[in-house]
């Protein structure tokens, strides 16, 4: 049950931090060494491409990891929107892998891909967090994020426990392949540092309620900005803000702006912009974000430790950069939640919506 919560998806929220502790503690013993499947990270050492799958949260999840993927395995990663993908394959690499991401493992959209995927024989693993799930049983191998039952629609914790779970795959296989890099990423120690980082954020709750209050209870849009990492985040907040609280949200690359959206900025549009601790991005997204005000808009900046400046709005705790995605989502699940509630909406069950969406 949700205990004391008013609503699922804020325990699902906190409970982020033992997410990210649980899967340490499947996917690596207690001197740090990584306890992946060697069978899998085989398969993936053989590949000379990754292929993401996934739909919704789960696909900006593999955003989220694929700068992490493509520099610990140093094998390039191709992300497929799954119902675009299931009506045929784009021209495949040699040698392909792909990986399957769904929180429910129940995604019709994903599975219809998947079946094409078994009849050209290709390897695949599913990463869920449903053992024994449609997508989990079908594809080679399975790894399972471990998350507990993620019941609100708007999926938080499978979606920073994907991103962890490829971590420790990314992780096996660079080290298999003998590569400094993955040696070098204390990942043990690293995402420990995720789970402060993270249990720093849910400390914040008063502030950022205060935040929407004042930037998000009554507009109809609002635009979410960053470059790089940040910008595969930016995705994902808006993908939540629009899907609980109704207010429609464009994730948007904080260059392209200029090339032709800035026109949508008004007096007041609220621009939340995501800073990480990567100084040439961060000063590029600033002057972003100038550009909007100059505009007009009501800007939000959700800085990493590292780039925080007088007059920004939340800080994160410094992580990782490869771990970043994970940090920096957790402002934004909190925004998306309190406008929700705010606005006096279910935020366990917005309109339209199921949890695992079984028709193509
Ligand atoms: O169960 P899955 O991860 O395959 O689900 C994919 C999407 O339907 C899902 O992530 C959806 O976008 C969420 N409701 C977003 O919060």
């Amino acid at each position: 049950g949700k205990g004391t919560y008013p609503f699922y998806m804020l325990k699902e929220i906190d409970e982020q931090p033992t997410v990210m502790r649980k899967l340490i503690s499947t996917y690596a013993d207690e001197n740090g060494a990584m306890k992946v499947d060697a069978e899998i990270v085989k398969a993936v050492q053989e590949a000379d491409r990754i292929y993401i799958i996934a739909a919704g949260t789960s696909y900006n999840a593999g955003f989220g990891a694929k700068i992490m993927l493509e520099a610990l395995t140093n094998t390039p990663v191709e992300l497929g929107v799954a119902s675009e993908w299931g009506y045929g394959m784009p021209l495949l690499s040699k040698k392909p892998f792909f990986i399957f991401l769904s929180q429910s493992g129940e995604t019709a959209d994903s599975r219809q891909v998947l079946v094409k995927v078994n009849e050209l024989g290709l390897p695949s693993l599913t990463v869920t967090n449903v053992p024994g799930s449609t997508l989990s049983r079908e594809a080679t191998y399975t790894m399972l994020i471990g998350a507990g039952p993620e019941i609100a629609v708007a999926s938080t914790k499978a979606y920073t426990g994907q991103i962890a779970t490829l971590a420790f795959l990314a992780k096996a296989v660079g080290e298999a392949d003998g590569k400094e890099e993955a040696k070098e990423f204390e990942l043990v120690k690293e995402l420990s540092l995720v789970a402060q980082s993270i249990e720093a954020t849910l400390s914040e709750k008063e502030k950022i309620a205060q935040i929407v209050k004042e930037n998000l209870l009554t507009t109809r849009n609002a635009f979410y900005i960053g470059r790089k990492q940040d910008y595969f985040v930016a995705m994902e907040a808006s993908l939540k803000l629009k899907e609980i609280s109704y207010v429609q949200c464009e994730g948007f690359a904080a260059g392209e702006l200029k090339h032709g959206t800035i026109s949508l900025i008004e007096k007041d549009t609220p621009v939340l912009a995501l800073i990480s601790n990567n100084p040439e991005v961060a000063a590029h997204t600033r002057g972003n974000v100038m550009e909007t005000v100059a505009r007009g808009s009501s800007a939000i900046v959700i800085v990493e430790q590292g780039q925080e400046r007088e007059g920004d709005d939340i800080i994160v705790n410094a992580v990782h950069p490869y771990l970043s995605a994970i940090s920096m989502v957790i402002p934004t699940q909190l925004i998306a939640y309190e406008t929700s509630m705010q606005r006096g909406l279910d935020v366990d069950k917005p309109r339209n919506l199921a949890k695992a969406v079984t028709v193509e």
